[in-house]
């Protein structure tokens, strides 16, 4: 199998580049081969590519800086998305891509002490640009008509890039002490964790191929939006409290502990306003494809233990 893979140098393209090594031949664009916000210039690269399959982890990110430079950030999710569904389509191809806890408005309550969960089908809302324009691309995406799958995923991070975790373990460092959002609710989902329930449903995509049926049945009967995170969730606060605690177990921060305390939203203000309930019901994803999802909290300690083998052994991660 063929795979067109995109935004290699982005957290969720750099695992999944090393996770389906072995799955298929993975052609790996930089941003000088594919850029994704000259739409003109994805098709003919798609057609020369030849891809068995294209996976789309490429995205414009940068969720305050969207507020203002929302041209690019619809043309590089909403408008390189269509293009590359209408490719998939036109070829025959599945195209797999990812999108964000963000498409909701985090209204949703709790009931009876019951944490209130958002299943794909439930109305989004988008708070901010970046959930719009992400929002705007699964739709192109769906109505292509593509063989297709959206993960919605949430609060990525990976011990590369630029994420939370990472700016915690700097700032742990740093400072004595931490305030840190505690009304926010979701889950951190590590690009390990994804990146492996990604491979997983690749290699039932190719097993369905080589035993029992068409692709084309395999798709009709899987292709949708999914939402994709390990199991539970938290706030940013006691996830901060958590990375450092595992990160002082394992030797990657001084025993000497901040002081993490918890403050609202409104004291943290930023220019795009974020969902404060964003947490996902993953139970389409597990029966469908039957695969069970880890705990966020241990999809954590296995990223933090991944940083503390490769610093004692470096190179051992690649
Ligand atoms: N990060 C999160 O917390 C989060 C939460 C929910 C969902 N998601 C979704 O998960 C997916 C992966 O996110 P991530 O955190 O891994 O992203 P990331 O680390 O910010 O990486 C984004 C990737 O997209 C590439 N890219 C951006 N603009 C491009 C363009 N014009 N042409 C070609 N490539 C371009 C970047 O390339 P350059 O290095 O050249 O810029 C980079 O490789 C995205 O779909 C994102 O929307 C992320």
């Amino acid at each position: 199998m063929r795979i067109l893979l995109t935004g290699t140098s982005g957290q969720l393209g750099r695992s999944l580049a090393k996770a389906l090594r072995d799955v298929g031949e993975v052609i790996t664009p930089q941003r000088a081969e594919l850029d994704l916000s000259d739409i003109e210039s994805i098709a003919p690269y798609i057609q020369h590519c030849q891809p068995d399959l294209i996976v789309n982890p490429a995205a414009y990110t940068a969720v305050d800086l969207a507020e203002k430079e929302d041209e690019v950030a619809y043309r590089v999710n909403a408008e390189a998305p269509t293009i590359l569904a209408q490719e998939a389509k036109k070829m025959g191809i599945g195209l797999i891509h990812f999108s964000t806890d963000y498409v909701f408005d985090g209204s949703k309550s709790d009931t009876d002490g019951e944490r209130a969960l958002y299943k794909e089908e439930h109305v989004c809302a988008p708070l901010n640009v970046y959930g719009a324009s992400k929002l705007a691309g699964e739709q192109a995406i769906v109505n292509s008509g593509c063989r297709h799958l959206i993960f919605r995923t949430s609060w990525v991070y990976s011990d590369f890039g630029k994420n939370f975790l990472l700016t915690i373990l700097r700032l742990a460092k740093e400072k004595p002490e931490l305030n840190i959002v505690n009304d926010q609710w979701g889950t951190p989902s590590s690009t390990l964790f994804l990146s492996d329930a990604v491979k997983q449903v690749i290699l039932q995509l190719q097993d369905a191929e080589a035993h029992t049926q068409t692709t084309a049945t395999w798709w009709q009967q899987h292709q949708g939006i999914y939402h994709l995170t390990p199991n539970g969730f938290t706030n940013w606060c006691e996830f901060s409290q958590r990375i450092v605690e595992h990160a002082v177990r394992l030797d990657l921060l001084s025993a000497t502990l901040p002081k993490i305390q918890g403050i609202p939203s409104s004291a943290y203000p930023t220019p795009a306003q974020r969902p404060k309930n964003s947490c996902l019901d993953k139970s389409k994803f597990r029966l469908q494809f039957g695969i069970e999802l880890q705990d966020w909290d241990v999809a954590l300690q296995n990223c933090l233990q991944d940083m503390a083998s490769s610093m004692k052994s470096p190179g051992a991660a690649n």
